[in-house]
């Protein structure tokens, strides 16, 4: 795919949808409100707004830059960069990658559990039916063994909707899928969250939710944690957004877009806390508990606190059910949309396959993993130790390694934001350079100094070393060697695929000042 031939968003709303399609998703609804009102409750919003704006936002307008200043997915970009730092874009192939796998996973579950909603089929105790009668999780982990049909059939549907959906193209397939999701999203959510709010019980969550403690603001932890928060929920880190950029007209106004699609995201943030917290107080009101008895965070708030309210609601239970999976089953689509397309992009910029033929391959395989691996009796514990794994060493560390190479090692982001400010409204001035260059690297050193230190005192999740050593550290290390191995293959030159050396960098910013 050479640049002249790039495929393109049909209109700026477009490509806004799509990036805040990608941005919502399973961490908006089930990973935020728990992780705000475990770090401070309103008081988290402090440290929250100011990793949105020290970091997330300059981090998204950073991958927006590289991929319209490059015209390409990750590991062309950053090879046009300096020839150097290709393997950062295949380190983030190989994430998208690990992620795609398992991230349908549950998407699936949430299929399942939206049929489920309807009749309460998980009965008085939904947590015994999540493990036992639905996931059928083995003892402890251990060689695959059995595969749960009930897994496997909607996970088999959800990589069918994607394959075709990327198989369509940017314009007729991601941006038609976002363009009826996102607002079908926004309409679900909305009924379900004022239908919670009309709860008995409601203004007890939404209390615990609120208060604010402000002793958390002096806690280092609290920042992790609101750091972490903004990179996840954000996708950022994963190279979606260069992939998403690459396909931006020349005139774009990237500051601006960033800007819109990071309120976005938070306003969806703060409007799933309201939700979850409402429903939550539902709940402790009824079991007569303090709300931070039922606030779980994960698998337990979505397939176990939820259910357990659905069978208490008085009036139409089946319909709160089935908006709430519906909704974590639409948010989680368009992010997983999001995630394939950087591998399916990545591989056709390197290969020059056109975009069919590598949705079957590229898009097959992965589909194929997700599909072999996941409908198995270790599914869980898979998913748990990767996803873990990935999201510190993966998506957070190759954050630090980019933002150290590209603004420290290379010097590119005077570069970067003369390309940017020559196309955006919005003036980034010394805040871009200075929150990225200097606070990101500080803050995510810090997290990854945090979470090591964490992994060296106990093995997460109290899992067997050789688990951890396996799906754990294996595959988060396994990722970037191989990313280094692919980057050494020779790339063949193509009409449009020059790489940027120094001179064509300086060459290309002095005249593309009017781009
Ligand atoms: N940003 C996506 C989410 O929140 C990955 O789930």
């Amino acid at each position: 795919m050479s640049q002249q031939n790039r495929e393109q968003w049909g209109t700026r709303t477009g490509f806004l949808l799509a990036a805040i399609g990608s941005a919502v998703g399973l961490g908006n609804i089930w990973r935020f409100p728990y992780v705000a009102y475990d770090n401070g409750g309103g008081a988290f919003l402090i440290p929250y707004l100011v990793a949105l704006l020290t970091a997330g936002i300059p981090l998204l307008i950073l991958e927006y830059a590289i991929g319209h200043r490059f015209r390409a997915s990750p590991p062309a970009a950053y090879r046009r960069l300096n020839r150097f730092a290709q393997p950062l874009g295949w380190w983030q192939v190989g994430i998208c990658f690990v992620i795609s796998v398992y991230y349908a996973v549950i998407v699936a579950w949430a299929v399942r559990y939206a049929g489920f909603s309807l009749t309460q089929s998980w009965g008085e105790d939904p947590e015994a039916f999540l493990y036992g009668n639905f996931l059928h999780v083995a003892e402890a982990p251990g060689p695959l063994g059995s595969y749960n049909l009930g897994v496997l059939i909607p996970l088999v549907a959800i990589w069918l909707v994607v394959l075709v959906v990327l198989a369509l193209g940017v314009r007729r397939g991601i941006e038609w899928a976002n363009r009826i999701f996102i607002p079908l999203l926004a309409v679900l959510f909305l009924i379900l969250v004022v239908q919670a709010l009309f709860l008995d019980g409601a203004e007890v969550g939404l209390n615990a939710f609120f208060a604010p403690d402000w002793s958390a603001i002096t806690d280092g932890s609290v920042w992790v944690a609101a750091y972490g928060q903004i990179f996840f929920s954000l996708s950022v880190g994963f190279g979606i957004m260069i992939t998403y950029a690459s396909y931006l007209r020349r005139k774009s106004d990237l500051a601006g877009s960033a800007l819109v699609a990071g309120f976005a995201n938070s306003s969806f943030e703060l409007l799933a806390g309201i939700g979850v917290f409402a429903t939550l107080g539902f709940m402790a009101s009824a079991a007569n508990v303090p709300v931070s008895e039922v606030a779980t965070d994960g698998l337990g708030l979505a397939f176990v606190a939820f259910p357990q309210i659905i069978n208490n609601i008085p009036v139409a239970p089946a319909l709160f059910g089935v908006l709430f999976f519906v909704s974590l089953m639409v948010a989680g689509l368009t992010s997983l949309v999001s995630i394939v397309e950087v591998v399916i992009s990545s591989v056709r910029d390197r290969t020059g396959m056109r975009r069919v033929p590598a949705v079957l391959v590229v898009g097959g395989f992965t589909a194929a993993v997700s599909v072999a691996v996941f409908p198995t009796d270790q599914g869980l514990y898979l998913l748990d130790v990767t996803d873990h794994f990935i999201n510190q060493y993966g998506i957070a560390l190759a954050a630090l390694v980019v933002v150290v190479v590209v603004g420290w090692a290379l010097w590119r982001l005077p570069m970067l934001r003369r390309h940017t400010e020559a196309v955006s409204s919005v003036p980034m001035r010394v805040w871009w350079a200075l929150t990225l260059g200097v606070v990101t690297p500080v803050v995510l050193g810090f997290m990854m100094y945090d979470s090591i230190s964490a992994e060296l005192a106990a093995n997460y999740g109290d899992y067997p070393s050789w688990f951890l050593n396996s799906a754990g550290w294996g595959v988060a290390v396994g990722v970037v060697v191989l990313a280094v191995l692919i980057s050494l293959i020779p790339w063949k030159r193509r009409a449009g695929d020059e790489d940027d050396t120094n001179a064509t960098v300086a060459a290309a910013d002095q005249s593309g000042k009017g781009q």
